[in-house]
C-alpha cells in the first residue's frame, strides 16, 4: 500500500545523498548495520552542523557582546545571525522575540518562573494528558510554591484532545495559561493548536506551545498560530545539544522577570539592586552557547534546503509502513491514531508478554535503536494503565529498509524468548 509512495518520495529526497551527510549512520553493531530509530529523543547531526561548529572554534571563537576585538565581533555576529535565522524559521516578528536557552525545558521554566511570580492561589494552568514532564513539572512546582491549580485536558483512546474538557476548565474564569504540546512524543498526534489558542484567548488565557517534537517534522509559524510562547530544542532539529529557543511575544516577554541572574542580563547593578536588561538579553544570563547557536543556524539552513512537504510525505510513508508491519506482529498493540495521516514522528507500542525494556534491549543488541520507558510522559502512561512502552521514531534520513527490519527482529526476539521459557 505504501510502496509506490515510498519509491517516489525516496527519489524526491535522494536518501543516499542525505545519508552520506550523517557518517554516524554507518556505524555497526557487531556485524550488523546500526538502525537509528530514536530520533524523538535526539536527531543525528549532518556534517554541515559539525563543520559550522568546528569552523567557529577554529576561526571565530570569543565571548560575544563583551569584547572590542575582531574575534568578539565575529562571535557576536555569529550569535545574532543565528537569532535572525531562528526568527525567520519561526516566522517571528523580531529577533527580540527569540531567547536562546539550554533546551525546551529551560524555555518553559523561564515562562513558569516569570508568569508564576504574578500568580496566586486560585489561578490555574491547563495542560493536556499528552504532555512531556518538561511541560508538567514546572507547573507542579508553581502549584507547590504558589498554590496554583494544575488542570488537565483529557484525551480519547487515540490521543485526541477532549476540547469539551478544555471548555469546561476555561469557563471557570481562572485559567491564566494553557500549555500544550504541538506533537506528542508518545502518541505522535498533533493537538488542534489553532482551535485551542482561539478558545484560550477568548477566555483571557495565554498559550504556550511545546514544539520540541514538532519543529523537525513541519513548518512552525508563530505569527499565524498567534501563540504567546513557544519552545523547542536544537538537538531534535538536527542541531547540537546545549541550545534551545524560547519564542515569546515581545510585549509579554518584556513583563517577565529573568530566571537566571548574572552577567549580561542586566542594565545596571549597584551594591543593593539591579535593573534587568531588555529582552531577550534579560533571559540570557551568563556566557551564551555561541558555538551551539552556530550549529543550530547551520541545522536550520540544512533542513530548509528540503521541501517540508517532501519531508512530511517521506516520514508519513515510513510511519505507514511501520504501522502496517508492526500491526501484523502477534500480540503487538500500537498506541495513538490508527490513521497514519494523523501521526507524525513517532509510533509507540507494547507487545503482550514482554516488557518494553527487555524487548528494546534485545533489539538494541541487533543494531535497532528504539527507546523504552515512559518517555517522560508518566501521566499519559498512567492514563492508559501502562508502565512503559517501546518507541520507534523517524527522521528524514531513515529508509524503508530500516523500517522493514524492525518487525522481523521483534518476531525473532519473541521466538527466542519463547524457546527460553
Ligand atoms: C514533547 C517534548 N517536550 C519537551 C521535551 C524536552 O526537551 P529537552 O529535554 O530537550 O528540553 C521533549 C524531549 O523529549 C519532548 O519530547
Amino acid at each position: 500500500m505504501y510502496i509506490s509512495a515510498i519509491l517516489s518520495i525516496e527519489m524526491a529526497l535522494n536518501l543516499a545523498t542525505i545519508r552520506r551527510q550523517f557518517p554516524i549512520l554507518e556505524e555497526k553493531v557487531g556485524n550488523r548495520p546500526l538502525i537509528y530509530l530514536d530520533n524523538a529523543a535526539t536527531a543525528q547531526k549532518p556534517l554541515a552542523v559539525l563543520d559550522a561548529m568546528r569552523h567557529f572554534y577554529l576561526h571565530d571563537n570569543a565571548n560575544p557582546h563583551r569584547g572590542m576585538h575582531i574575534l568578539a565581533e565575529r562571535a557576536t555576529a555569529a550569535l545574532e545571525d543565528a537569532r535572525a535565522s531562528v526568527t525567520s524559521f519561526l516566522h517571528a516578528r523580531h529577533p527580540r522575540e527569540i531567547v536562546f536557552t539550554k533546551n525546551a525545558t529551560e524555555g518553559i521554566n523561564i515562562v513558569a518562573n516569570g508568569l508564576g511570580k504574578k500568580w496566586t492561589k486560585g489561578d490555574a494552568v491547563v495542560v493536556s494528558v499528552l504532555e512531556h514532564h518538561s511541560n508538567v513539572v514546572p507547573w507542579l512546582q508553581l502549584k507547590e510554591a504558589r498554590g496554583i491549580d494544575v488542570e488537565w485536558i483529557d484525551v480519547d483512546e487515540e490521543g485526541k484532545l477532549d476540547l469539551s474538557s478544555l471548555d469546561r476548565l476555561l469557563k471557570k474564569g481562572n485559567v491564566r495559561l494553557v500549555s500544550v504540546t504541538a506533537l506528542s512524543n508518545v502518541f505522535g498526534i498533533r493537538p488542534p493548536l489553532e482551535e485551542i489558542i482561539r478558545r484560550a484567548h477568548a477566555a483571557g488565557a495565554l498559550v504556550l506551545v511545546d514544539a520540541a517534537q514538532s519543529v523537525a517534522h513541519g513548518p512552525t509559524d508563530v505569527a499565524a498560530l498567534n501563540c504567546d510562547f513557544l519552545v523547542f530544542s536544537g538537538h531534535k532539529l538536527y542541531g547540537p545539544t546545549g541550545i534551545g529557543v524560547l519564542y515569546g511575544k515581545e510585549s509579554l516577554l518584556a513583563t517577565l522577570p529573568p530566571l537566571l541572574g548574572g552577567g549580561m542580563m542586566i542594565q545596571q547593578v549597584t551594591e543593593q539592586s539591579f535593573v534587568p536588561a531588555d529582552v531577550p538579553a534579560r533571559f540570557e544570563g551568563g556566557t551564551p552557547p555561541v558555538a551551539e547557536a552556530v550549529g543550530l543556524h547551520a541545522a536550520i539552513d540544512w533542513l530548509l534546503q528540503f521541501d517540508w512537504k517532501d519531508i512530511a510525505d517521506h516520514e508519513r510513508a515510513l510511519l505507514g509502513l511501520a504501522q502496517e508491519e508492526l500491526t501484523a506482529v502477534p500480540g503487538l498493540t500500537i498506541l495513538g491514531p490508527k490513521d497514519v495521516a494523523h501521526r507524525a514522528g513517532t509510533i509507540c507500542f507494547t507487545v503482550d508478554g514482554i516488557h518494553p525494556h527487555d524487548l528494546t534491549h534485545l533489539l538494541g543488541e541487533r543494531g535497532i535503536c528504539l527507546r523504552a520507558g515512559h518517555h517522560c510522559a508518566q501521566p499519559l502512561h498512567a492514563r492508559f494503565s501502562l508502565p512503559a512502552t517501546t518507541r520507534l521514531s523517524v527522521a528524514l534520513y531513515n529508509t524503508p529498509d530500516e523500517i522493514r527490519s524492525v518487525a522481523p527482529a521483534i518476531r525473532d526476539v519473541l521466538q527466542l524468548l519463547k524457546a527460553e521459557n
